[in-house]
């Protein structure tokens, strides 16, 4: 790997900036808790401005709260070349989701700049709002309104668990200045998307290979359910009588994991990972579940085919157990591919730079999926160990985030010349 110090990064500084990001946070070390809106959120997020304009870049923010830090080319009116990715986290998280891809792109565009390199094409680095789903059930909301794919007035409304909306949100925390209908983007504003990000599986870590270069990423769908039982004194109330608004998640938890175990295909997961009770208390048969549900394949088809039988189990066992059930599907996105041109430009540098690299799937969504409806757009991976991710022990080495940001610099500093 030689030849990576042709631009000579400060992974010192990178790695101090991701550590004092990491303390911006709702929980304690080394959990990180970013979740869209809270105190952790914006704070965030103003950390990066500042670190932004630091580096002369011109930093804005739209009416969803997208953040966009423009390094000017010298030719501003051609479509400019766009990296980034999210800093929100999920409750419970570690430091490097999504935030490698936005510090790291920081320090790629530093690299570029002490390298005196003059861009043709503006280099803008975005952060997306709202990657992760935990307010409002789905994710990507800040992407999804740049390709159009949410409109606002479908954002305006959406709720979180305590009935409040985004519009009221943004109202809150002043962004309400501008309206949600001037999020979306026109179709030739970037020639590029390249994301950076930590490959959340264990392939390049087992593998020992520095480098993924993202081909497709899977199809995400999520389910959201409110089960509707009967309460009750637990030891008054006798079992025939029970209508148990738990007990119908309970089991429709288990068919989840059948839908997926019986899809037919190895890369169908389902996940039930929201499932609270009311009203929680050990001596009161519950009366309400709401449970969300994630279920994911590389192939639409099987993915929707699990889906249809999840949606049959929640009818079947909802009638049975005499629970009323309302189903939502809160969000079923297509699988991606990524743009060959722009994963063949990625595989080239990584062998101009003497760095191994493989071509892979995406088991994880992200904002690169709906980038994809705006502009060619592919993705670059680094190692993390044992492929742990959505938990506070996820790690990548100095080292390796190095490698990932010097292949998006040089990435980055084709892409910004082309004519
Ligand atoms: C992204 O955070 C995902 O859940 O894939
Ligand atoms: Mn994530
Ligand atoms: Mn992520």
């Amino acid at each position: 790997m030689a030849q990576i110090a042709k631009l000579a990064m400060d992974e010192h500084r990178l790695q101090s900036q991701i550590d004092e990001l990491a303390l911006i946070s709702e929980n304690a070390p080394p959990v990180v808790t970013r979740i869209l809106f809270s105190e952790a959120d914006l704070r965030g997020r103003a950390y990066v401005k500042q670190l932004a304009e630091e580096a002369g870049l011109h930093v804005r923010q739209d009416s969803i709260g997208n953040i966009f830090a423009r390094w000017a080319g010298q030719n501003p009116d051609l479509p400019a070349v766009a990296t980034g990715s999210h800093i929100d986290a999920i409750p419970n998280a570690g430091k490097f989701d999504g935030v490698v891809g936005v510090l790291g792109a920081l320090e790629a565009i530093r690299a570029l700049q002490r390298a005196g390199i003059r861009p043709r094409r503006s280099v803008e680095l975005i952060v997306f709002t709202a990657e992760e789903p935990t307010r409002f059930g789905f994710g990507c909301i800040g992407s999804r309104m740049l390709a159009g794919t949410l409109s606002p007035e479908k954002a305006a409304v959406l709720k979180d668990r305590d009935g409040t909306s985004l519009e009221a949100w943004r109202r809150q925390v002043g962004w309400d200045k501008s309206d949600l209908g001037s999020v979306r983007l026109a179709q030739n504003c970037y020639s590029a998307f390249v994301e950076l990000h930590i490959e959340q599986g264990p392939l390049l870590d087992k593998e020992k290979i520095p480098i993924g270069i993202v081909e497709k990423i899977a199809a995400p769908s999520v389910l959201r359910l409110e089960l509707t039982g009967v309460g009750g004194h637990a030891g008054a109330m006798l079992m025939p009588e029970r209508h148990d608004a738990l007990l119908a998640g309970a089991e429709i938890a288990l068919a989840v994991e059948k839908a997926a175990l019986t899809s037919g295909s190895a890369d169908t997961v389902g996940t039930t990972g929201v499932f609270r009770i009311e009203p929680g208390a050990v001596n009161s048969v519950p009366c309400q579940a709401h449970l969300e549900i994630d279920l994911r394949d590389t192939q639409a088809a099987t993915r929707d085919s699990a889906l249809a039988k999840i949606e049959r189990s929640v009818e079947e066992i909802c009638r049975r157990r005499g629970v009323s059930g309302k189903l939502e599907r809160l969000a079923t996105d297509p699988p991606v591919i990524c743009d060959p041109k722009l994963v063949g430009l990625i595989a080239q540098t990584c062998s101009t730079l003497g760095v191994p690299a493989k071509r892979m799937i995406s088991r994880a969504y992200h904002d690169s999926s709906f980038m994809a409806q705006v502009c060619p757009t592919a993705m670059i991976f680094i190692p993390c160990r044992e492929g742990y991710s959505h938990r506070p022990d996820e790690y990548s080495s100095p080292e390796q985030i190095k490698t990932g940001v010097a292949v998006l610099a040089d990435t980055l500093a084709s892409l910004c010349s082309a004519g």
